[in-house]
């Protein structure tokens, strides 16, 4: 016997090249918690099949309860000759428990079901986790948002389109507007997560089912599933659970890596809108004045690994026949270290949301510059009976003059506005400035100060219920 889960049918162990790159547990220990949740609940079958005495049953929950304790205190570590997490945790339940009960536990059950199940437990708690983390970045932009609305003192900044001055936009506004796709992000996971907990594959054995009368069903419901697989086959080989995770974890980067590069621009001298708290920033080690915005440009580099975990296991599965194939194994470093990249970047990139102090003063003077009001000329015109290709055309010509005599369209004279048109009257003025724009896009959605305080309400509405 090679000691080995597999050594009957062969008549020397493994060589060292081998085991060497065979063996997981390296990065599969972690999945001990999970494994051992499962062979709980599958003892708890082979007692209901009549297939483990009532000693036996209570003899294997005993064993692996110990092992449990030694993986919280950090003493339970598997061996160098075990090849995954669970051979070694086997091993170690034989130790703990004789050969005779604990070589009963692996009836009807293989490492190909195992884990699956155990991947999926893992993934949910952790997309839970990430959840979380992903709405305290959602309640920080919601608490920037609301602390520039205050009655008197919403902040209006520049919203660009193609990174030009577009058209005046609350300050609020613009950070919801990034709050929203995280909201999105969270819906992702919970929706990924009712779709994993229908389909617990404990049961589906190697890939074929179990001839013991066993009950997936009650192994399921055990571990937290809503169900179990309908096909064994799906069950073990299937792995768009992993991919879907990878993409959403992805898509999270994605979109704070949007957030954090305007914050890096933002914070540069040629912006001036924020200045980053002291201990959510670094220093350089040569030039005395730097303060440097690590933390968004970690988050802008971190993104790029994340699509990267989620390209190399999408490759992994490309053209990968059923059922089972060892290349699954290679399903799992990518994801975990999304989750661990995610679950330090996500707290950090909060706390220097949560501190950044925006410049209202420095906004709201360039908020109307680079003629960003032309628009609302031109829709002015509009609601004075103007068709919009005429009314499109007169705003133009009134840029192109100020451009000519380099100044902003509310330095424009009367004289000036009526020799580019007649119907510019002086009751133009009343759009020129950034807060008569801003307050005239009051349609839902639109950046009115009226309307940004409900959209906050309904974000926060949303954020509490999802
Ligand atoms: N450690 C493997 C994995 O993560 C499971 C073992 C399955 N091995 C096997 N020979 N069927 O995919």
């Amino acid at each position: 016997n090679t000691g080995k889960l597999w050594g009957g049918r062969f008549a020397g162990g493994p060589s060292p090249e081998l085991e060497a790159l065979s063996r997981s547990t390296h990065f599969d220990w972690r999945l001990t918690p999970y494994d051992l949740a499962g062979s709980h609940a599958h003892a708890n079958v082979l007692h209901g099949a009549g297939l483990l005495s009532d000693d036996e049953l209570a003899e294997l929950h005993r064993g692996l309860a110990a092992l449990g304790e030694r993986y919280a205190a950090g003493t339970l570590l598997p061996d160098p000759t075990d090849e995954d997490v669970h051979g070694a945790l086997e091993r170690l339940l034989l130790e703990e428990v004789g050969p005779e009960v604990g070589g009963r536990l692996r009836a009807g059950r293989s490492r190909n079901d195992q884990v699956a199940t155990l991947f999926k437990s893992f993934l949910r708690d952790h997309a839970d986790t990430i959840g979380g983390l992903v709405l305290d970045l959602v309640d920080a932009l919601a608490a920037q948002a609301a602390a520039h609305l205050a009655p008197g003192r919403t902040s209006i900044m520049p919203g660009r389109t193609h990174l030009q001055h577009a058209q005046p936009v609350l300050l609020a506004h613009h950070l919801l507007a990034h709050a929203w796709p995280l909201l999105r992000d969270v819906d992702r996971l919970h929706d990924w997560d009712a779709r994993v907990a229908a389909d617990s594959p404990y049961g589906a054995g190697a890939l074929a089912g179990s001839s013991l009368g066993l009950d997936p069903e009650a192994v399921a419901a055990e571990l937290g599933f809503t169900g179990s697989t309908p096909n064994s086959i799906d069950g073990t080989a299937a792995r768009d659970f992993v991919a879907e995770f990878a993409f959403v974890t992805a898509m999270i980067g994605v979109d704070v890596s949007r957030l954090a590069e305007e914050v890096i621009l933002w914070s540069t001298r040629e912006f001036g809108f924020v200045t980053l708290h002291d201990s959510w920033s670094t220093g350089s080690s040569i030039m005395p004045q730097k303060k440097n915005p690590d933390i968004p440009e970690l988050a802008r580099g971190k993104a790029g690994r994340l699509i990267g975990n989620l390209a190399g296991l999408l490759a992994t599965l490309k053209a990968l026949p059923l059922a089972y194939n060892r290349d699954l194994q290679e399903d799992k470093e990518p994801v975990f270290d999304s989750v661990d990249t995610l679950e330090v970047l996500l707290p950090a990139f909060t706390g220097l949301v949560a501190t950044l102090t925006f410049h209202a003063d420095r906004m709201a003077e360039l908020a109307p510059q680079g003629f960003s009001l032309a628009t609302d000329v031109a829709e002015w015109l509009v609601r004075e009976g103007t068709p919009f290709r005429v009314a499109h055309e007169v705003a133009g010509a009134c840029v192109r003059r100020c451009e000519e005599l380099g100044i902003e369209l509310d330095q424009l004279t009367d004289e000036q506005f009526r020799e580019i048109s007649p119907a510019l009257t002086p009751g133009v003025r009343e759009v020129l400035t950034a807060e008569g724009s801003v307050a005239s896009r009051n349609g839902r959605g639109g950046t009115a100060p009226d309307r940004v305080r409900e959209q906050l309400d309904e974000l926060r509405a949303r954020a509490a219920d999802v």
